[in-house]
């Protein structure tokens, strides 16, 4: 009996937390574009934040930046740019974790070891480091089946910053 009277008042409490929850989602808000409730709100900046492509435009972008860094010999701005990729790719496997496991050989060996040859600030190193960095990004895209994306080293120079 005692044991039947504890799980009604879990029960009704738990009812009341979930009906509070769904009121919380049905609340109306004002918003510009966000949607008219809490949960068209939350559902509006998922779809706004996008997927792993919005995390491979900054990827690209930050990978060109860290490439001319290197050779300009800048490893204060190397190093910047290569924290800065990894922390937004992480970034990213929250949004969509699926695409983690084939990031592996990334994180875990090619980003570390271009990482070893910024720290050392050893140019040598760098540039073999960063042929098998672009290396990286292409058997990621291949593993995820969009290996028409095809990277490579930068030939020409578009940075705007300069050491
Ligand atoms: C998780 C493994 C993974 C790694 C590591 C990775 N990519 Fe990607 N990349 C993807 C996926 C998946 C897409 C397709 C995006 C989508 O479908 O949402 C993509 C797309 C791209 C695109 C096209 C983006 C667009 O929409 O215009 C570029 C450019 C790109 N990656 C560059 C790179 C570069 C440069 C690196 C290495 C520094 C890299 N990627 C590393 C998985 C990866």
């Amino acid at each position: 009996m005692r044991r039947l009277s504890v799980i009604a008042s879990v029960t009704i409490i738990l009812a009341i937390m979930i009906s509070a929850c769904q009121q919380q989602g049905d609340q109306v808000i004002e918003s510009r574009w966000a949607g008219e409730t809490v949960q068209e709100a939350v559902h509006g900046f998922e779809n706004q934040f996008g997927g792993f492509d919005q995390t491979m435009m900054e990827t690209n972008y930050r990978y060109n930046e860290l490439y001319w860094a290197g050779v300009d010999e800048n490893w204060g701005y190397a190093e910047y740019q290569l924290d800065e990729m990894l922390g937004n790719i992480e970034k990213g496997f929250i949004r969509r974790p699926e695409r983690q496991p084939s990031s592996v050989q990334f994180v875990d060996q090619a980003a570390p070891r271009l990482m070893r040859a910024i720290k050392a600030g050893d140019k040598d190193a760098f540039m073999e480091s960063f042929n098998r960095f672009a290396i990286s990004c292409n058997t990621c895209h291949a593993m995820e089946d969009v290996a028409f994306i095809q990277v490579i080293v930068p030939e020409n120079r578009t940075t705007l910053v300069r050491f």
